[in-house]
């Protein structure tokens, strides 16, 4: 019964996709002036949505989604679509459509209970238990540097807000031992896509080594050492460091200012010499953190940019 539905869905499905790229195609040109891919510029109702759609597939094919769930939850848009090309079809068709649509809605809603159940199992969690959700959900992404699917990167941050709610040092620079020496990052938002990362050579002939923080609260001195290496006639391996200064502005905060940094070897600063003030704009550290979980192994920040940094305890000998 379930393959019937599934069929009847994506047959009527691709059907209604070939009429929107006739529509498209045929008001193409006339859109063009009026709105850019992703944008959101509200055109005239049915054929928004039916671009709105279109995007939306793609951008879940793209991120090797499972199509059915996440188009059940766009159902609004199916149907405002199927309405726009209803006047070129016969009523077979509509009614095949409609009733594949009201198959859609009762897994969606199936599919939604599951959800509600996943997130109140994921509620009871232990610290332990979520970070070895947190762990497995880093595997294989690379720290995040050059993006994530965005429902990983979702799910990365309800792991981020299940342990901070369950944060064992709620004022963390009263004690910042907790804090002190070196921490190798494992997550963060910051990402480097595109041209940004073409320029870095980070593409083909760079590799982004590990990124490691040293924390010294004697001296109030945050030290980011970012590993690389360049494949050329010789494999050539440096850092790049950044020296910072920290001062505590709250129980949980910290006020971060860049004082210095440099790459080395000189073959290597030869290498990102005029990428310089690029690489500094994406690691500089300036402005606040906010530390809102620490304990003897993980810590997670935020920064005043909105973004999210997870690091690991490591002994540097
Ligand atoms: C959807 O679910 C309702 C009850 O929950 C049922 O009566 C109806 O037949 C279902 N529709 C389809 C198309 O499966
Ligand atoms: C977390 O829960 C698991 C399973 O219930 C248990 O084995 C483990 O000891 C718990 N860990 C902590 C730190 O409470």
């Amino acid at each position: 019964m379930l393959n019937w539905i599934l069929f009847y869905f994506y047959f009527y499905f691709y059907y209604m996709m070939a009429a929107m790229a006739a529509i498209v195609a045929t008001v193409g040109p006339a859109m063009a002036g009026v709105t850019a891919p992703n944008s959101y510029t509200p055109l005239p109702g049915p054929l928004w949505n039916s671009l709105h759609l279109m995007d939306t597939v793609y951008q879940s094919t793209k991120a090797n989604f499972p199509p059915l769930p996440f188009l059940s939850i766009n159902i609004m848009k199916i149907d405002a679509a199927a309405a726009a090309v209803q006047a070129c079809h016969d009523k077979t068709i509509r009614f095949g459509l409609l009733s594949s649509i009201k198959a859609v809605e009762n897994r969606s809603d199936e599919v939604m209970a599951q959800e509600t159940e996943e997130e109140e199992v994921e509620e009871n969690l232990n610290v332990s238990q979520i970070k070895q959700h947190l762990f497995a959900a880093l595997q294989g992404i690379n720290r995040g540097i050059f993006g994530v699917p965005s429902a990983k990167k979702s799910e990365i941050q309800n792991l981020v807000e299940l342990l901070e709610s369950q944060n064992p040092t709620p004022e963390p620079t009263l004690c910042l031992e907790k804090v002190a020496g070196a921490w190798k990052l494992i997550y963060s938002t910051i990402s480097i896509l595109g041209s940004k990362r073409t320029k870095l050579g980070l593409r083909d002939f760079i590799n982004l080594g590990d990124f490691i923080q040293t924390i010294n609260v004697d001296q109030g001195k945050a030290v980011n050492v970012i590993e690389f290496s360049a494949r050329g006639l010789t494999l050539l391996s440096g850092q790049l460091t950044i020296d910072a200064s920290f001062k505590i502005v709250s129980n949980s905060r910290v006020e971060i200012s860049y004082q210095k940094s440099v790459i080395t070897p000189d073959q290597l600063m030869n290498v990102f010499r005029k990428n310089y003030d690029l690489l500094l704009q994406i690691f500089n550290p300036d402005g606040w953190l906010e530390i809102t979980y620490v304990d003897d192994a993980l810590r997670i920040g935020r920064d005043d940019k909105g973004n999210i940094f997870i690091l690991e305890r490591i002994e540097i000998c």
